[in-house]
């Protein structure tokens, strides 16, 4: 697995007049993904961004582009997410009655396929889709807003995903872990058992800009801050391409 935690930079904290410039902010800061929030209004009462911010993300950056969807019938976006140039789609579990098929089909388009629970969703629920999974999204906050306060009664899940995962080989699902994640929580969400921590407040909202942002968090994993020039980019995983699997 990976020797170190990534970081997700989640663009909704971001500000949307520059969004060029915080993204340029964050990958220089040594972000390893951008974090992309589609939401329908439906499946969570706010609304935000669709396939078009997807495709002005993916002329602003290399950065892998991993979409988190919160939306209803996510099936039927699928397509126009993958061509405007995500790197990864993750629906959510209570979305999708034919989960499996719906992550299949993810992979059928040539992207990395996750799943996602909301804190009230137990873990057992993605247990026979885990062979399927590149990605498990624990949601730490209900969905719908940033800036949420992370909920502690979430954080053993984050061990009962790793240990299905580790039991349901060829599984290597990351672990990513979103919602209130920032330099207070950070270590915990890695105690945990989070591989990948997306943070929107704390990158983007940091009083000290982005780029302290990014380094705070790194700090609180113990980590010496450094740039993208430094080993961060070279041991994240690749995110292109996908397994036939399932
Ligand atoms: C919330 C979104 C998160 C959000 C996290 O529904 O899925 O990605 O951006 O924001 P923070 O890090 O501020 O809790
Ligand atoms: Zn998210």
């Amino acid at each position: 697995m990976n020797p170190r935690p990534l970081i997700a930079a989640s663009i909704l904290s971001a500000d949307f007049t520059r969004l060029a410039d915080e993204i340029h902010l964050a990958q220089q800061a040594g972000v390893d993904w951008l974090h992309i929030d589609v939401m329908d209004g439906h499946f969570v009462p706010n609304l935000t961004m669709g396939p078009m911010v997807v495709e002005a993300c993916r002329r602003a950056t290399e950065l892998p582009l991993h979409v988190h969807l919160m939306v209803n019938e996510p099936e039927r976006t699928l397509e126009a997410f993958a061509r405007a140039g995500a790197d990864s789609l993750t629906v959510h579990v209570e979305a999708c009655p034919h989960l499996h098929q719906t992550l299949r089909t993810i992979h059928a388009l040539g992207l990395q396929a996750g799943v996602a629970l909301n804190p009230g969703t137990p873990a057992v629920l993605i247990q026979e889709v885990l062979p399927l999974a590149d990605i498990v999204l624990v949601m730490t906050v209900n969905p719908g807003f940033g800036g949420q306060e992370l909920i502690e009664s979430t954080l053993p899940k984050i061990g009962q995903i790793a240990r299905l995962r580790d039991h349901a080989p060829p599984s290597q699902a990351l672990i990513a872990v979103d919602g209130g994640v920032n330099a207070s929580t950070a270590r915990r969400v890695v105690s945990a058992g989070g591989q990948v921590l997306i943070a929107g407040n704390a990158i983007f909202r940091h009083p000290q800009g982005v780029a302290a942002g990014v380094t705070a968090l790194k700090e609180a994993l113990g980590e010496a801050a450094h740039n993208k020039e430094g080993t961060a980019a070279a041991s994240a995983p690749p995110l292109e391409g996908s397994q036939d699997r399932g």
